[in-house]
């Protein structure tokens, strides 16, 4: 399994390891990442099916197929990444999840129900504006016909992406319909600092952080550096800068919730101008939707103020708002307990970063395992999280979907 995350993250790699990986939905390196895993699939004889938003379903059969088949337990992640992404957020999920459908067939062991490992597509949203894509419009939380809508920062359709030669995988044949599952699993690295600061291998998550994302357009007015005065500027990127202090004060006075403007575009971005339009994109996130009220607030305030006293005109475009998702109690407790019964321990941890289970979980009960994230860090081309782990993560993995199996058969 590590041998393949090492082949996967050759995919996309850019000139340098601390330059990360690059593998955006449909890209020239996604597409090869998931013909890849195809092909792995294919060697082990499993049924592989792809659906119109580009997710990839790899089935093994349970006991009884056809048309008396139980429902499926899907396992999965993402093989999308952030530009400049690591090697382990989103592929290892996929990987370890292969690797189960792999070591039960090896084990000759007949499972209750179905299983199928997944690629969920474009999870990041990091080329079409749309973060967990696949696995929203799986669960029926994103309407096909609005993510066919979406059109990419390069102009590109997600229609034309999808019919092109990056798109949907030949051969493969198209799922229609939705089958709800028995249950999802995911196995993901935390790409946080809990689970290292408490010298803890395995954590089971609480609950996925909520979301909301904005598109702040924040127009001033252009002018010469050299020669307009100080007291008669309305600087967009001035405001913007206050915007953004004033939301992270109130993030931090408020506690267990983030606020991130990961995006800033300036026009006309030249040295010897005064900015006249600074677009900001804000994410804000808690797994308390109470204190994402309360940041959005904050920052709805900041953009009242610098209207007010820069003469600065705001608007506020709301992009993306994904409500806080707990995980469904029964699952993590087979989790727990399974772990326990192997001789592992598991600390309950909360996950900042957003995941395809907030999708999941909507039709199906839901459950994460994270493994440890060296100094927390992730979205970094240096992500990294040991062999050991990874290994123990899987085989936790295989356990869980068994006695989850068992249990809700
Ligand atoms: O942004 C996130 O939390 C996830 O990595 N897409
Ligand atoms: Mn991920
Ligand atoms: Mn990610």
């Amino acid at each position: 399994m590590v041998d393949r995350l090492a082949l996967l993250a050759t995919i996309g790699a850019l000139p340098t390891v601390a330059a990360g990986i690059a593998r955006p939905l449909f890209s020239g390196a996604e597409f090869e990442a998931r013909t890849l895993v195809a092909r792995w699939a294919r060697a082990s004889n499993f049924t592989l099916a792809q659906d119109l938003a580009g997710n990839l379903f790899v089935r093994r059969p349970g006991r009884v197929d056809g048309a008396t088949a139980l429902a499926p337990i899907l396992i999965g992640s993402h093989l999308d990444t952030v530009d400049g992404g690591g090697a382990y957020d989103g592929a290892y999920g996929v990987v370890a999840a292969l690797a189960v459908l792999e070591a039960f067939e090896a084990q000759g062991r007949a499972t209750e129900h179905p299983l199928e490992a997944v690629a969920w597509a474009g999870e990041e949203g990091s080329r079409f504006p749309l973060g967990c894509l696949g696995s929203g419009v799986y669960a029926g939380l994103n309407a096909l016909g609005d993510v066919e809508a979406l059109v990419a920062a390069d102009g590109e359709r997600f229609v034309d992406a999808r019919s092109g030669a990056c798109g949907l995988l030949p051969g493969v044949p198209v799922r229609e319909g939705f089958s709800r599952p028995a249950a999802y699993l995911e196995l993901h690295i935390e790409q946080g600092p809990l689970l290292e600061a408490a010298a803890e291998r395995l954590g089971v998550v609480t609950a996925i952080a909520g979301a909301r994302r904005f598109r702040v357009t924040l127009a001033g007015e252009r002018g010469h550096a050299g020669t307009l005065p100080m007291a008669m500027r309305r600087d967009a990127l001035c405001a913007a800068a206050e915007v953004v202090l004033a939301l992270e004060a109130v993030a931090r006075a408020l506690g267990d919730c983030v606020a991130t403007a990961g995006y800033l575009a300036l026009e006309p971005n030249e040295t010897n101008v005064v900015p006249g339009r600074a677009v900001l994109r804000v994410d804000l996130r808690s797994v308390d939707d109470g204190r994402i009220d309360a940041l959005e607030q904050g920052l709805r305030d900041a953009c009242a103020g610098v209207a007010r006293d820069r003469g600065v005109g705001v608007t506020i475009a709301a992009l993306e708002r994904r409500a806080a998702v707990p995980m469904d109690v029964r699952l993590r407790a087979s989790l727990h307990a399974t772990l326990a019964a192997a001789g592992e321990h598991a600390i309950d941890v909360p996950s900042g970063a957003g995941h395809d289970a907030m999708c999941l979980a909507s039709v199906a009960p839901a459950a994460m395992l994270f493994v440890p994230s060296a100094g927390g860090r992730s979205h970094v081309g240096d992500e990294y999280t040991s062999a050991d782990d990874l290994e123990r993560g899987a085989a936790m993995l295989a356990l869980a979907t068994a006695a989850i199996d068992r249990e809700l058969s």
